[in-house]
C-alpha cells in the first residue's frame, strides 16, 4: 500500500513520564529533527495519556509535559515546520483507540514485552490502560494515516502490533483504509543502555539517576555520571565482532558515535586498545558540548510556560484538523451514524 515515491507522513511520540534522557535524544529527538529538516511532513506528540497508565503526580505531570515540549524545541523541532502538541488535546486519539480496542485481540496485548516488564509479577494489579497501551499507540499513528514512525529499538514490537491492527481492520471492514506503517529504526545504535548495567535499557523510570543522563543535567552531573558508568577490566575493543560480549564498552562507544555523528568503525579505530578512562574523558567533553546548549535552551523555555502552552495549543489545532476527518471516516466505516454535532 505504501508507495515509496509518495511523500512520507512521519508520526512519533514521547511519554512525559519523567525528564527526557540522552536515549530519548539520540534515538528519537535527533532523528525527528533530521526528518523535519529533510522536508518531510512531521507530526510529533507528547503522549500524556500514555503517561497515566502508571500513576503520575498531577502537578509533576503538568511540569513534565512542558519540560518535554521544551526538550523538543531545544533539540531543534521547529513548530513552523512540524506539528508539535500533547495528545490529550486531540480527542481523536482516545476515540480511535477505543475502536482499536475492539479490533486488537487479548492475546496480542498479553504478548507485549513492555507490558510484561512494567506490570511485573503483580499483573492483576496493573491498570487496564497499561494493558491496552498499544491500541492507543496504534491510534496515535493511524489517526493521521502516518506512513513512517521513527523510534528506538525498544518500540519495535509495538509498531508490529500497529501493523497487525491496521491489517485486521482493513480485512474486517474490507477496505484499504489504514496504511501499513514502516518503522524507522535506524542509526549506529538503536538501543542505549543503562550506565549502571549494559544489559538493561536506559530509562526515564529507572530508580537510579546514575543509570541515565537527563537532558536537564548540568555539565558536572554529566561528567560525574560518565565517570561512574560501569566498565569492565579490559582495554577497549578495536573490532565490531568483539562488541557483543562487551555490553558496557559497546554502549559507551555507541553513545560516542551517535553524539559525534561518527561511524562505529571510526570510533573503534580511535579507541581500540585504549583504557575506559580515556573514552570516558572524551565522551564527557563531547556530551557536554552537545547537551550543554540543549539544556540551557530548555531552561530558558520552561521559564515561559504560557509560550509553551501556546505552541502546544496551536499544534493541537493543526493536528486535530488532520485527525478528525480520519476519525469520522473510521466511524462511518464501522457503522456509526454521522455526527451532526461535528459536521
Ligand atoms: P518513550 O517515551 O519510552 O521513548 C521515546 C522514544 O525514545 C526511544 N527510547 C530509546 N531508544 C533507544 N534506547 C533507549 N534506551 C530508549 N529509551 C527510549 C523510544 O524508542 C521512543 O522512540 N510508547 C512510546 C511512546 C509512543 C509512541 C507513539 C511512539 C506513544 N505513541 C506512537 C511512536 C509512535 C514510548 O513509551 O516511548
Amino acid at each position: 500500500m505504501n508507495n515509496p515515491s509518495a511523500r512520507m507522513r512521519i508520526f512519533s511520540g514521547i511519554q512525559p513520564s519523567g525528564v527526557l534522557t540522552l536515549a530519548n535524544y539520540l534515538c528519537a529527538l535527533k532523528r525527528f529533527v533530521e526528518l523535519q529538516d529533510s522536508g518531510q511532513e512531521c507530526v510529533y506528540c507528547i503522549v500524556d495519556l500514555h503517561a497515566i497508565t502508571v500513576w503520575q503526580d498531577p502537578g509533576a505531570l503538568k511540569d513534565a509535559i512542558r519540560h518535554a515540549a521544551a526538550a523538543f524545541l531545544a533539540a531543534g523541532i521547529d513548530p513552523g515546520k512540524s506539528i508539535l502538541f500533547n495528545q490529550s488535546q486531540v480527542s481523536a486519539h482516545a476515540e480511535l483507540a477505543w475502536v482499536f480496542n475492539c479490533v486488537a485481540r487479548m492475546g496480542w496485548m498479553g504478548r507485549m514485552t513492555q507490558f510484561k516488564e512494567k506490570a511485573g509479577r503483580d499483573r492483576e494489579n496493573a491498570s487496564v490502560g497499561l494493558f491496552t497501551y498499544p491500541s492507543l499507540m496504534a491510534a496515535d499513528i493511524l489517526v493521521y494515516h502516518a506512513t513512517h514512525v521513527p523510534v528506538g529499538d525498544d518500540q519495535k514490537q509495538h509498531l508490529e502490533l500497529t501493523r497487525d491492527i491496521a491489517i485486521k481492520f482493513n480485512h474486517d471492514y474490507r477496505r484499504d483504509f489504514f496504511p501499513v506503517i514502516e518503522p524507522l529504526i535506524e542509526g549506529v545504535t538503536t538501543r542505549i543502555m543503562s550506565l549502571r548495567d549494559g544489559t538493561k535499557k536506559m530509562s526515564k523510570s529507572d530508580p537510579s539517576d546514575y543509570s541515565r543522563i537527563n537532558l536537564s543535567d548540568s555539565a558536572d552531573q554529566v561528567a560525574k555520571k560518565i565517570r561512574r558508568a560501569r566498565s569492565d577490566a579490559f582495554a577497549l575493543p578495536g573490532q565490531a565482532s568483539e562488541l557483543a560480549s562487551r555490553p558496557e564498552a559497546r554502549n559507551l562507544l555507541g553513545i560516542y558515535a551517535l553524539l559525534g555523528n561518527t561511524a562505529m568503525d571510526q570510533v573503534l579505530d580511535r579507541f581500540g586498545g585504549k583504557m575506559f578512562s580515556q573514552l570516558k574523558g572524551e565522551l564527557t567533553e563531547l556530551a557536554v558540548a552537545v547537551l550543554g546548549p540543549i539544556s540551557a535552551e530548555m531552561n530558558r523555555l520552561v521559564g515561559d510556560p504560557a509560550e509553551l502552552d501556546r505552541i502546544l495549543g496551536d499544534g493541537a489545532e493543526r493536528a486535530a484538523s488532520l485527525a478528525d476527518p480520519i476519525l469520522q471516516q473510521t466511524y462511518d466505516i464501522v457503522g456509526m451514524l454521522p455526527s451532526r454535532r461535528r459536521n
